[in-house]
């Protein structure tokens, strides 16, 4: 492991109590967003009746753990503190009012049913079918700079605040897997890298590491362009998860964060392949996504419900589809599964 590169300074227990405070002022503050959406969306229709919802105590409590451990990992000295622990809270109010001025529209459609706004003869021919949809009931899908500068914080409404915290249990399996790469000639790469926000971790934590990130939406890719402007060896593209603009073997890490879940089942297979064609052999995949069913058994009724609640048509499928199976079928070997409050992680070796 190359010191200059991965250095972290010991915490204090001045950072113990910064680090606490902040997240307990973001989980208060996300679930009072929760809470008051909920208060101001139409009830959920359809789904499995009668809904045994697990209590707001146990998913609190596991929300509780995953920042424990995200502490834990901090305090080992595994990664840094989060780099924007303390944000501003002046973009932080204007994205609030923002996200609530929208819920009216995101509200509309759900009453509606309304999921696929976004495809018509103008969409249709530039991007794949099942592509071209109001997610959640997003504003615009993903095919519009307003519906990116809104993602994170809808995210992070969703998890209660816990999504970035998530996405960085992923930075212990990529410490480890420089135990065999040398980071300065490494190269990594986000597959539907969304905004970004696991890449600022990653770059926060290496800076010299070279790394892309692709997603098939322009608007996103430009915000993941401002969010990761302090940082150099970034290269971001407008690309298909199942198909990479990359040379076979030509990357040494890949990861691919809560995009699973967004993919009919072929799709999902043609990515595990493409991501397998552009890892050496010995080559690493961090993968993130949903927890499926039976991971937390007494999470299930919220997952069976989710796709009623929020549209994703392909979540259903998603919770059932069988992930180590499919890795393993596209040349992956195993090496570490684990669960963090909503997220599944994997860690592939490609064989
Ligand atoms: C739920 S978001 C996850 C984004 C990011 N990885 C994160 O951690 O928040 C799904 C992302 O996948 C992108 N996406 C969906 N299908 C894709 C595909 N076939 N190829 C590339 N990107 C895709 C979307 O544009 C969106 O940015």
């Amino acid at each position: 492991m190359e010191e200059t590169e991965t250095r972290i300074s010991a915490t204090t227990a001045l950072d113990r109590a910064s680090y606490r405070l902040a997240q307990r002022l973001r989980t208060l503050w996300f679930s009072g967003n929760y809470a008051l959406t909920a208060r101001l969306s139409p009830r959920t229709e359809g789904g499995p009746q009668p809904v045994r919802l697990p209590s707001w105590q146990a998913v609190n409590d596991d929300l509780g753990d995953l920042f424990r451990r995200d502490w834990q990992n901090i305090e080992a000295g595994l990664y840094r503190m989060p780099h924007d622990m303390w944000p501003n809270p002046v973009p932080v109010l204007r994205r609030a009012a923002h996200y609530f001025r929208d819920l009216e529209a995101v509200n509309r459609r759900k009453q509606a049913r309304r999921g696929n706004e976004v495809s018509g003869p103008e969409t249709l021919g530039r991007y794949p079918r099942y592509y071209l949809q109001n997610f959640h009931y997003q504003s615009d899908g993903y095919l519009s700079r307003d519906s990116a500068a809104l993602y994170d914080y809808q995210v992070e409404v969703l998890f209660t605040g816990g999504a970035d915290a998530m996405r960085r249990q992923l930075l212990v399996p990529l410490r480890a897997a420089f135990a065999n790469i040398p980071i300065r000639s490494a190269r990594m790469i986000d597959v539907a890298c969304g905004t970004g926000r696991f890449l600022t971790f990653v770059k926060d934590n290496y800076p010299r590491l070279q790394v892309a990130g692709v997603d098939l939406s322009a608007p996103y890719l430009e915000e993941a362009r401002r969010q990761l402007r302090h940082w150099s060896r970034v290269g971001l593209a407008v690309a298909q998860g199942e198909r990479l603009p990359f040379a076979d073997a030509s990357h040494d890490i890949a990861s691919c964060i809560f995009l699973f879940h967004e993919l009919p089942r072929a799709v999902r297979r043609r990515v595990a392949a493409e991501m397998a064609r552009i890892l050496r052999p010995g080559g690493i995949l961090l993968f993130m996504d949903s927890i499926q069913r039976g991971d937390r058994a007494d999470f299930d009724p919220l997952l069976e419900r989710f796709p009623h609640a929020m549209h994703e048509p392909y979540f259903a499928d998603y919770i059932e589809d069988d992930l180590r199976g499919l890795f393993r079928e596209r040349g992956f070997a195993l090496a570490g599964e684990e669960r963090a409050f909503f997220a599944r992680m994997m860690v592939l070796r490609r064989a």
